[in-house]
């Protein structure tokens, strides 16, 4: 049995912090699982870090689908979350539960993230009505970029900050189950966490989050694109990669690689009889 929603809740209450990390494919969800993630998350940050787009503005629905599929052949406990691409649920309510309805049919996974507070929560609202487990995404919203004129640090203000509490209220009003944070003030993700009965996840929000969440290429070091302040690297992976497939290169060029213990052979007689024989070129 997966970790549920029920379970996540509980673990607010206990006062037990989560730990999510995003995962893309088969490999990193096992490693990930392993090492004890309740809950993953396959983002679309994939489209930074396994795709090269400059945002997560072009991912599409088919790009979300397709990695899910292949975390969720990876794990087995975990709670597995995905995101839905920007325009697959901003135009139009049907839409958006349709597409959120296809990343668990199609996908496999739980539940459901999307971005965006009140102007949103109407959505957030007819997709649990559905049946989907909503987790809300608020701060610095990556699929807004354009609107936000940057990746910035959101909610600074007295304004801002008011009508974070007041989108993060709106998504707990609206069903949502939980809610990611980030980009924000550790102080004003405390009053929300403070404030809301569903878990808040934070993301360059401080230490008083219910839980927080990384991106795995941003923990292991794999991605040196740029690198976020509130990104610990945990390794220094990309390096160590590096270093192992220089060290095969020149394996491969001196000839140390592959050796017999890495070769295959045959019976000495078979050798002997093919090497007796005349071959015809064809
Ligand atoms: O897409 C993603 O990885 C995310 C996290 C940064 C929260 O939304």
């Amino acid at each position: 049995m997966r970790v549920t929603i029920r379970d996540l809740s509980k673990m607010k209450a206990r006062g037990e912090k989560i730990a999510m990390i995003t995962a893309y494919d088969y490999t990193s969800a096992i490693i990930v699982e392993r090492a004890g993630i309740p809950i993953i998350l396959v983002g679309d940050s994939l489209g930074h870090v396994v795709m090269g787009y400059d945002s997560t503005v072009p991912v599409t629905m088919e790009d979300m689908i397709h990695h899910i599929k292949a975390v969720m052949r990876g794990s087995e406990k975990a709670h597995v979350v995905g995101d839905l691409p920007f325009m697959s649920y901003q135009a139009d309510t049907a839409e958006a539960i349709r597409n959120a309805g296809r990343l668990l049919k199609e996908g496999g996974c739980q539940s459901v993230k999307l971005e965006g507070g009140r102007s949103i929560s109407e959505t957030v609202s007819k997709i649990t009505q559905a049946g989907i487990p909503v987790m809300g995404h608020l701060g610095l919203t990556p699929q807004a970029v354009n609107q936000l004129g940057g990746y910035r640090v959101q909610g600074r203000t007295t304004k801002a900050a008011v009508e974070l509490i007041d989108d993060a209220k709106a998504l707990e009003e609206a069903g949502a189950y939980a809610v990611v944070l980030e980009g924000v003030p550790k102080q004003l993700a405390q009053m929300i966490t403070e404030r809301l009965a569903i878990p808040t996840i934070g993301i360059g929000a401080g230490v008083n989050c219910d839980g927080q969440v990384q991106v795995f290429h941003d923990l292991l070091g794999l991605f040196d694109d740029f690198s976020p302040k509130h990104a610990r690297k945990y390794a220094n992976l990309s390096e160590i990669i590096q270093g192992a497939i220089s060290r095969y290169v020149s394996d491969v060029q001196e000839q140390t690689f592959p050796t017999d213990k890495e070769s295959f052979s045959m019976k000495p007689e078979v050798v002997q009889e093919l090497t007796g024989q005349h071959f015809e070129t064809v």
